[in-house]
């Protein structure tokens, strides 16, 4: 059976007439076998472009489908892949402005050594792959208004949701005062090498500081006093490895407001959980020791979990407690009651328990 494709923004009454005849389905059930983007029911994307940066990292244009209402420079996206044969769900920050001219989000990844995701989206992700979306989301993000100066410090596959900001200025006019610290291994390792440099070199405004942590070794916050003097007038955005960003908190305890973080890997796990048996939905106990989460044990006993950032910030791996109770992986507090919400990814074995999966 064919429909004709009709504008979404026009109410329609043939689509309305077609509902009646294909109940149940509805008729953009067929239209998005036809074109996936359709979809009203599932947000995706196509990639239309694939383009290395680095040996290690990859930026994916993708076209969203309908359902995409954009992001804020900074954010990140929840990202659904197949990889052989299974859904995962991982987190990147769009590396793309706001208000892209095209229409299209970027999302810039770099493979990490042994992960799942990370290396087939950088490495074998073809143009016209088809990907799962959900709404942007996240904090890290720019006043609506940039008043005063800024200083962004990142590292690594961290120079993402800073790009983004600073894409996203540059296409406003003049960038502010700004100062970026980025680090990364060598010079070739460099995601936006050029960019970052015609940036600077462009608005005489913003000041690059590059560093290659091979030769000139990792950026000591203490250097601050003399890289950037003014350091503590300035709104700060930090993104990298977990030791930078602990190492930024402690710097600016005394004036934690000016001070955004972006992780992209969780903080480390409290010690000395009991472990114990859990069951996911109706398949055998699993022994799980007092540091793996949930997630993890699951994962690892083959039962197919849903999950996103993996660190406890989207809540895409809640499933309901039935029985027991579960330990705070960060904070090592035990709690959960029947029914509770329980997010598998910060969450680990504290007696037995019993687990809803989703096709429970
Ligand atoms: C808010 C947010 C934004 C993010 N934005 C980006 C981005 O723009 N670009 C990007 O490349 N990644 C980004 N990430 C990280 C991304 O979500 C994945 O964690 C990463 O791609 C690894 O996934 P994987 O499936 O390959 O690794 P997994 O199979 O999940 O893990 C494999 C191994 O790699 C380690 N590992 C996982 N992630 C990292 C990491 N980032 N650094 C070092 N070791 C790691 C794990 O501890 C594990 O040992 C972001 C994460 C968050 C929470
Ligand atoms: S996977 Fe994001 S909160 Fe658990």
């Amino acid at each position: 059976m064919f429909f004709r494709v009709v504008s979404p923004r026009r109410p329609s009454r043939l689509l309305a007439a077609a509902a009646s005849l294909t109940t149940p389905l509805l008729p953009e059930d067929f239209v998005s076998l036809v074109d996936p983007l359709w979809s009203t029911t599932a947000l995706r994307g196509r990639v239309v472009e694939v383009r290395p940066e680095t040996a290690r990292a990859t930026t994916l244009r993708i076209r969203p489908g309908r359902g995409w209402t954009g992001h804020r420079a900074g954010q990140y996206v929840r990202i659904g892949v197949d990889v052989n044969g299974v859904r995962h769900w991982r987190t990147y920050s769009l590396s793309g402005p706001e208000s892209p001219t095209d229409g299209c989000l970027t999302v810039t990844v770099q493979a990490q050594p042994d992960g799942v995701v990370s290396g087939h989206l950088a490495h074998s992700t073809p143009v016209g792959t088809i990907v799962q979306l959900e709404p942007a989301d996240g904090d890290f993000v720019l006043p609506s208004a940039v008043s005063g100066p800024l200083l962004m410090i990142t590292a690594g596959s961290g120079i993402t949701p800073v790009m983004a900001m600073l894409r996203t200025l540059a296409a406003l006019g003049p960038l502010p005062d700004l100062v970026l610290l980025h680090s990364a291994p060598t010079a070739a390792e460099v995601i936006f090498n050029d960019e970052l440099r015609a940036l600077a070199e462009q608005h005489p405004s913003a000041r690059l500081a590059l560093r290659h942590t091979t030769t000139e070794g990792r950026l000591d916050l203490a250097e601050l006093d003399t890289l950037c003097p003014d350091w503590r007038e300035r709104e700060a955005f930090v993104c990298g490895p977990t030791g930078l960003l602990d190492a930024a908190a402690r710097h600016w305890a005394s004036q934690p407001d000016r001070l955004h973080l972006e992780r992209f890997t969780p903080p480390p796990r409290s010690a000395g959980g009991s472990g114990g048996a859990v069951s996911y939905g109706s398949a055998d106990p699993v022994e799980v020791d007092g540091a793996t989460s949930l997630l993890e044990a699951g994962e690892a006993a083959g039962v197919l979990l849903p999950s996103g950032c993996r660190m406890g910030i989207c809540f895409g791996c809640v499933l309901p407690l039935r029985e027991g109770q579960v330990r705070d992986l960060r904070t090592g507090e035990v709690h959960g009651e029947p029914g509770d919400l329980v997010q598998t990814c910060i969450s680990g074995a504290s007696g037995a328990a019993r687990l809803d999966t989703p096709t429970t």
